[in-house]
């Protein structure tokens, strides 16, 4: 079945093909860099409702986020147990350090929060991007891969959603016209980081 990668999403690269293929043949090691992925975007969640304390609006969404991401993180902790695979420390991103330095550092004009909101929607649209490509993938295996295809699909249609919430914010705090040409500019910033990164067996 052919999957459309990129389908309601911001991105207009798609990850290159043989990422999926890397990916499974390191599974242990994807699912512990995703485990921390997970953290991470609670974290993300908390840290942008601390930093921006009077944006109350921020609020129920980023409690549900948050919430929604721990849930992510305990089912994949679950997973790296059933496997006997240790969580370990957690990895460095340079995927995620280095798009936030692009899409906040020097601001776009759409103000702090805005930047940080369009940094976080493109994380999850490229997360969403990369359990769909990963599910594809494993669709073709074993049944025990072909479960876990179908635990990919769950999580990216959430983090699609994630998406979808963080642009929702930006548009409501922020001038939508702005925000829309901030999305389209960012579309071609996060497509030429990912073409300098290497392809590896990570989430990112
Ligand atoms: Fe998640
Ligand atoms: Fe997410």
């Amino acid at each position: 079945m052919a999957t459309d990668l990129l389908e309601g999403l911001p991105l207009i690269a798609e990850t290159p093909a043989h990422w999926g293929q890397l990916a499974r043949e390191n599974l242990d090691e994807v699912l512990r860099d995703h485990a921390w992925c997970e953290y991470k975007a609670a974290s993300a969640g908390l840290g942008l409702m601390a930093r921006f304390p009077e944006q109350e609006l921020l609020i129920r969404p980023m409690i549900a986020l948050v919430q929604e991401e721990m849930l992510h993180f305990r089912q994949v902790t679950d997973l790296l147990r059933q496997r006997g695979v240790a969580l370990g420390i957690p990895p460095a991103d340079p995927y995620v350090k280095r798009l936030r330095n692009i899409l906040c550092a020097q601001g776009s004009g759409i103000g702090g929060l805005g930047d940080h909101l369009i940094a976080n929607a493109f994380i999850e649209a490229r997360s969403c991007e990369r359990f769909r490509a990963l599910a594809a993938t494993l669709e073709q295996g074993d049944a025990q891969e072909q479960s876990l295809a179908d635990f990919y699909q769950r999580l990216a249609d959430a983090e699609g959603r994630h998406w979808e919430t963080f642009r929702d914010l930006a548009l409501e705090v922020c001038d939508a016209e702005a925000v829309h040409r901030r999305i389209e500019e960012a579309s071609r910033l996060e497509a030429k980081l990912l073409e300098e990164l290497p392809v590896e067996p990570r989430m990112h």
